[in-house]
């Protein structure tokens, strides 16, 4: 019987475990990410689920009138906790604080949908 129930638990553990492995896969651990890096995990991971240019899809859109509306700290707050009951996913083991600090700061600045990214330009 204890075993029985054990089963769900464990199947829950591996699903979980399996998601956080691929996003792993774009954000190995918590060390400083090159700005190409950075975008690149901005447009893909985040994109999966905003959209790949940021418009919205499961999740609101990340344009920057959207993301200046919320200021800097209040994004930086959703990125490091996520949103609990939403798809919204917590990113505090997988980014460093400067690291969310300068995606919300880029959210804000439009950075990663224009043509060229300041990100990508400076170190
Ligand atoms: C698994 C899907 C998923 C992924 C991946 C994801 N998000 Fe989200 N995000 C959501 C959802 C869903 C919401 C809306 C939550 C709600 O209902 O308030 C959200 C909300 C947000 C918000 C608040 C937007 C607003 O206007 O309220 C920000 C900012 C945000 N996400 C940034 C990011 C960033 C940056 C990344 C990548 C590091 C990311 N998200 C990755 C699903 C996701």
């Amino acid at each position: 019987m204890y075993l029985l129930m054990r089963k769900p638990i464990t199947a829950i553990a591996n699903v979980l475990a399996l998601l956080v492995a691929s996003v792993m896969t774009f954000a190995r651990a918590a060390d400083n990410q090159s700005a190409t890096q950075l975008s690149n995990l901005v447009r893909q991971d985040c994109g999966s689920c905003h959209g790949l240019t940021l418009k919205g899809g499961l999740g609101p859109s990340l344009r920057p009138e959207r993301m200046q509306a919320l200021g800097v700290d209040a994004i930086r707050l959703i990125i490091a906790d996520g949103k609990p009951e939403t798809a919204m996913p917590p990113w505090r083991d997988l980014l460093t604080e400067q690291d969310i600090r300068r995606i919300a700061q880029d959210l804000m600045s439009g950075a990663y949908i224009g043509e060229h990214s300041s990100t990508e330009e400076s170190p």
